[in-house]
């Protein structure tokens, strides 16, 4: 590393810093949820501490998704009728939603593309884990959601640097590399250290960190592989490309390890695509 690169490695550390952890009461729950034996009146009475999270929860619930003929009216209501995964879902969403929710000028994307893009990338991740008995798909769902969180602290140098290669749609399967052209480290690097320092577990952290070259990743390489090729996909799909750009753009290393052919690639990509709208008309 040069030594202009090491002083902003300095900047950019500062900057993870001064993002916000995850608010209290979802980091509280989420806390909770890694145990399996959760007690229902805890997780309610923690749910109803936020009462913004428990009327998302609450809207959630009487979605149509859920096609509920009564309308649920109270959190342990909620839980027992949906369950606690469904629940852990939903405070990650809205826990990261605000984290990730945010304009990004220097790589030219909207708050709501960003967004997009993440939640999309969690159920295709989500999907596919289930499809490859990768569990538990939670985690693959939380490293979708998560996956691109790095770029929130890059923006800001980009701008700076007056980066406009990194806005050219031409250059979207290229972000990482244009980033580590310039500043000697990626947005899927900085995520895990930011993840790190919000104590996440290792695999997600170690997907999000080798996402986009699934082969060097040390462990969990099966989940790597399975949130490189959401990513693509999701990315694919906000912005209607043609697949043959990301056929050619998917690292065969994730293609082989998930037992993938790549004949039957088109046809597993559409079925994720169909995965992500369904889901998707909740969330938006
Ligand atoms: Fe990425």
């Amino acid at each position: 590393m040069d030594e202009n690169l090491l002083i902003e490695f300095d900047d950019f550390l500062e900057n993870i810093d001064n993002i916000p952890s995850l608010k209290p009461v979802p980091t509280k729950i989420l806390k909770l949820l890694k145990d399996e034996n959760t007690d229902v009146k805890n997780l309610a009475e923690l749910i109803s501490k936020d009462p913004s999270l428990a009327a998302n929860i609450l809207k959630y619930a009487n979605s149509s998704f859920f096609g509920f003929k009564q309308k649920i009216t109270s959190i342990p209501q909620i839980i027992s009728l949906i369950g606690i995964r469904e629940i852990k879902k939903l405070t990650l969403i809205y826990a990261i939603k605000s984290r990730v929710e945010k304009d990004l000028k220097g790589y030219g994307l909207t708050g709501k593309q960003i967004w997009k893009h993440s939640l999309s990338a969690a159920i295709g991740a989500q999907f596919l884990a289930q499809l490859k008995g990768i569990y538990p798909t939670e985690n693959a769902f939380t490293s979708g959601l998560l996956v691109d969180i790095g770029k929130i602290v890059l923006n800001d140098f980009i701008i700076k640097r007056n980066i406009k290669s990194i806005k050219d749609r031409e250059n979207i399967y290229k972000f990482h590399k244009i980033e580590r052209e310039f500043f000697g480290i990626d947005h899927s690097e900085i995520a895990a250290l930011l993840l790190e320092k919000w104590d996440f577990p290792e695999e997600i952290i170690i997907s999000i960190r080798y996402h986009h070259r699934p082969s060097e990743s040390p462990k969990y390489k099966k989940l790597t592989s399975v949130l490189h090729i959401a990513d693509l996909v999701s990315t694919a799909s906000i912005f209607e490309l043609d697949v043959n750009d990301y056929e050619t753009t998917i690292d065969s290393f994730a293609l082989k390890s998930l037992k993938i052919k790549f004949y039957d690639l088109k046809e597993l990509v559409d079925l994720m695509i169909e995965e992500i709208e369904n889901a998707e008309k909740e969330f938006f």
